[in-house]
């Protein structure tokens, strides 16, 4: 599988997780995009976060810097200047690749003698530019999983639009219109998977550089949320898309036929879904086991 990313606290923790699990899941790059935070950071972050898990032989790609049509949006109010503040995260050993993300992506699932499944953590603009460059690379994606959207969870950048696909919402219709196996994992479920105090502490009970970092990561990052709005504890997002991968049945997941609005006005990138039709163009989570979820974070970052 391919990572693409914005990091990002939940986009770490789910690099984490993935690089944690080599008997389900094959890593073979992160792409990474502009999103919580400009592109510049958000591909230091993914060379560092690699580094905190052992892994700098997985090659990194640079790729977009703006969405598609829209101005970019960032998220340093949740995430912080760094867009990981909170741990101290050791220095890359080595740097991102030089190939552009998205000639990567062309290049390899126009060429993978097996579909590889793409991951999705930020705004899609890679995928789309890539989508968008050469279609025919469909036939190389088994499936798109993407933490993104909102349903019946009002949300989280604006009162009706989810923050990845606010941020690219024509990439985004790009994605969705695109044939591609898609599987979302929205606000619906993400917002059920609080990391609150007692989950905390069991991550921080590993005690273990990786441990201990992602300790600092939920420290810092639930401020924005713990006593707003109900939470108990920052929404751990993006790792749904990899506990998904490793675990299905930890999720309800029911097809649909999703779509974005891209008109101007309060509404714009809030994404619809229509659940009783017959022509589906994907899946989406609306249902978590959160104890399952949390446990398997805990057990595999122990084992980095
Ligand atoms: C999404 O937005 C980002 O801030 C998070 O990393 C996650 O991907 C949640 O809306
Ligand atoms: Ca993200």
């Amino acid at each position: 599988m391919i990572i693409d990313t914005d990091p990002g606290h939940d986009d770490a923790i789910a690099l984490l997780l993935a690089l944690a699990s080599p008997s389900e899941l094959e890593v073979r790059a992160i792409t990474t995009v502009a999103g919580n935070v400009p592109l510049s950071k958000t591909t230091y972050n993914a060379l560092r976060v690699r580094e905190l898990a052992g892994a700098p032989h997985i090659p990194v790609y640079r790729g977009c810097g703006r969405p598609l049509v829209n101005e970019l949006v960032t998220a340093e109010y949740v995430h912080g200047e760094s867009g990981i503040d909170g741990p101290e995260l050791p220095e890359p050993s080595r740097g991102a690749e030089q190939i552009h993300a998205v000639d990567y992506l062309i290049e390899t699932l126009r060429t993978t003698p097996e579909p590889i499944t793409l991951c999705i953590l930020g705004p899609m603009t890679n995928i789309a530019a890539a989508l968008t460059q050469a279609p025919e690379i469909s036939a190389g994606i088994g499936e798109a999983v993407m933490m993104s959207g909102s349903f019946h969870a009002g949300g989280n950048v604006t009162p009706a639009a989810e923050f990845n696909v606010f941020v690219d919402p024509h990439a985004t219709d790009v994605v969705l219109s695109s044939g591609v196996p898609l599987v979302m994992m929205p606000l619906d479920v993400t917002h059920q998977a609080q990391a609150t105090r007692p989950r905390v502490e069991a991550i921080h009970a590993i005690d273990t550089p990786v441990g201990r970092a992602t300790t600092e990561m939920l420290r810092f990052v639930e401020r924005y949320y713990v006593g707003r709005g109900g939470f108990e504890g920052f929404p751990l997002h993006d790792p749904t898309v990899i506990a998904y991968l490793i675990d299905p049945s930890l999720f309800d997941v029911r097809p649909g036929r999703f779509s974005v609005d891209l008109a101007a006005g309060e509404t714009h990138g809030s994404t619809g879904a229509e659940w009783h039709l017959d022509d589906a163009n994907g899946r989406a989570a609306l249902g978590i086991d959160v104890d399952a979820y949390f446990e398997l974070i805990a057990e595999r970052l122990a084992a980095l």
